[in-house]
């Protein structure tokens, strides 16, 4: 992806530890000197997100002016994808007059990097925020759940709680609650039964982002975008989130290589996010917009 954005170079570290991490941008920031060192970026990926972040803090705080440089932070895709999940939801309520996702509750099912990610975000804005681990195999399932709603508080100064719901009753239990249901469960596992669905009345807005199937939720397509499930239930597919993801990362690439000195982790790419969903613009909508008013008769 970084060279799709225009880099000319990937330099690939692997393990790096913070104590790496300081060696490497002080090698990269002196050697290139304060002009061109602003063409450099570092990404800082991985599959453990409390890892990244401490390597972050080591890498923003190895530099200095004039040495300064952009960073980005997703590991595993993490932030851009939840960040892409929280701004498409909160949009589709917009759009379809469904309210603001402030006064919103959220049930994430997951708790993974995404699913963390994504309760930081929205109890960020203001919801109401149930993180679930739905795992059957767990035998630990809600001290982990508990100590998964502690790190959110330590880390991110976030309030959210955290449930161990692996039975369809357990589920039922946390889906009725919730308002909006973003599945963010391992790939190719299936979360949520359509017989489970059924029995929903409050869920407006239901996001999937396992694109392996079976999906996370029965029924639902990869690309629904606020289809109409059952009644009352709105379906957003792993694949229209991956698309907004794929131009957010993109996006954040590019700007990164120009700007030379922003740290883009999840608060800037859920702004990102919401910029590109503004810019988009239906060709529907658009035939609308520039057809109205009707065009006065005898008129070019
Ligand atoms: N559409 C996109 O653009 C996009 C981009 C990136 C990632 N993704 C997808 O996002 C999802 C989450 O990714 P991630 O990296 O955050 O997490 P992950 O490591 O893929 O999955 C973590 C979650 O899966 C649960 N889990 C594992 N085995 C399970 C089982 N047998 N039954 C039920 N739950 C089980 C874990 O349970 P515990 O809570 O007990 O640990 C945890 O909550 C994945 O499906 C990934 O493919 C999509």
């Amino acid at each position: 992806m970084a060279y799709d954005a225009g880099y000319n170079a990937v330099i690939p570290y692997e393990n790096v530890t913070p104590e790496d991490g300081k060696k490497i941008v002080q090698d990269a920031i002196f050697s290139r000197g304060p002009k061109a060192v602003k063409h450099t970026c570092f990404f800082i990926g991985g599959k453990n997100a409390e890892k990244a972040e401490e390597v972050f803090a080591v890498v923003r705080d190895s530099m200095f002016p004039p040495f300064k440089t952009s960073i980005i932070v997703d590991p595993s895709g993490a932030y851009t994808t939840a960040a892409a999940m929280v701004g498409k939801v909160e949009k589709a309520l917009v759009s379809h007059n469904l309210g603001a996702l402030k006064d919103k509750t959220c049930a994430i099912l997951g708790t993974g990097a995404v699913g963390r990610i994504a309760a930081v975000l929205l109890a960020k804005l203001g919801c109401n925020v149930m993180i679930a681990s739905l795992n059957p195999k767990r035998t630990d399932g809600e001290e982990y759940a508990e100590s998964i709603a502690r790190l959110l508080s330590s880390r991110y100064g976030v309030q959210v709680q955290g449930v161990f719901a692996p039975t369809g009753d357990e589920k039922l239990e946390i889906l009725k609650k919730a308002d909006v249901v973003l599945c963010a469960g391992t790939r190719g596992v299936r979360v949520i039964e359509r017989e489970l669905l059924k029995e929903l009345k409050l869920v407006k807005v239901l996001v999937d982002i396992n694109a392996i199937p079976p999906f996370g939720v029965e029924g639902m397509k990869l690309k629904d975008d606020m289809r109409e499930m059952i009644p009352g239930i709105f379906g957003i597919g792993a694949l229209t989130v991956g698309d907004l993801k794929h131009k957010l990362e993109k996006q954040i690439l590019r700007e990164a290589r120009s700007n030379g000195k922003e740290v883009y982790n999840f608060n800037l790419a859920l702004q990102l996010a919401r910029k590109l969903l503004q810019k988009e613009i239906s060709p529907a909508k658009l035939t609308l917009m520039l057809s109205y008013p009707p065009a006065k008769q005898g008129s070019n």
